[in-house]
């Protein structure tokens, strides 16, 4: 019991785990939709209210879901896949929700199972333009940067993964991300 003049501080809430899967149900797709206008159109202004485009419609919505309680509770990131001609598929709209970046490897994961959930459907090649200041992130999971470009008014590497790191992934092995307690 806490009395008058006890010290104390505020502990912020910690998730207890992470999954990432492929978005199956109606509400994590419109989760995920939410969570990129808030990251591409209000944190970052690259569209102005609506980032969703042709790619949409034929697009693999993946999520990063936290649990609490023994449920999926909140869409806290999200990356689409989307296939091409000959084998080549690309990744596009990647987004951790503020709050929780840098903090499970959420980001990571999700780009593992989105290079791995396009390997498994045969993928050969897999690009996507990256951020420059994400550039050397994605360099760190094996990826090489091929090219500049702008998108969107900002500076991007055309950038693609080194399959070799990433083993196909089927849809039933996503990834179980334990989350990172925050120093006390
Ligand atoms: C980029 C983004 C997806 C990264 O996701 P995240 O969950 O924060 O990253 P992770 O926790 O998986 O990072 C894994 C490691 O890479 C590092 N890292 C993350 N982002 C990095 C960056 N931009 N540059 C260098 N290192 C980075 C982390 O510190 C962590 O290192 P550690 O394992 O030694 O602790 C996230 O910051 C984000 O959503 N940003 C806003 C939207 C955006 O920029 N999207 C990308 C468009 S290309």
């Amino acid at each position: 019991m806490l009395l008058d003049g006890d010290d104390y501080k505020i502990v912020p809430f910690v998730p207890g785990g992470y999954s990432i899967k492929r978005a199956d149900r109606a509400w994590e797709v419109r989760a995920a939709h939410a969570l990129r206008r808030q990251v591409f159109c209000a944190e970052q202004g690259l569209f102005a209210h609506d980032d969703r485009d042709g790619h949409d419609a034929g697009a693999l919505p993946i999520v990063a879901l936290s649990w609490n309680a023994g449920m999926a509770e909140r869409v806290v990131g999200t990356v689409r896949i989307h296939a091409h001609e000959n084998g080549l598929w690309r990744g596009s709209r990647l987004a951790v929700a503020r709050g929780y970046r840098r903090t499970a490897g959420l980001g990571r994961e999700l780009i593992r199972v989105a290079v791995g959930s396009a390997h498994a459907r045969g993928a050969t090649r897999f690009l996507a333009t990256v951020q420059q200041a994400n550039i050397s992130f994605f360099e760190s999971l094996h990826w090489r940067l091929l090219d500049m470009a702008t998108v969107c008014g900002a500076p991007h590497g055309l950038m693609e993964a080194d399959l070799a790191h990433y083993p196909p992934c089927a849809d039933h092995e996503c990834a179980v991300v334990a989350p990172r307690r925050r120093a006390a």
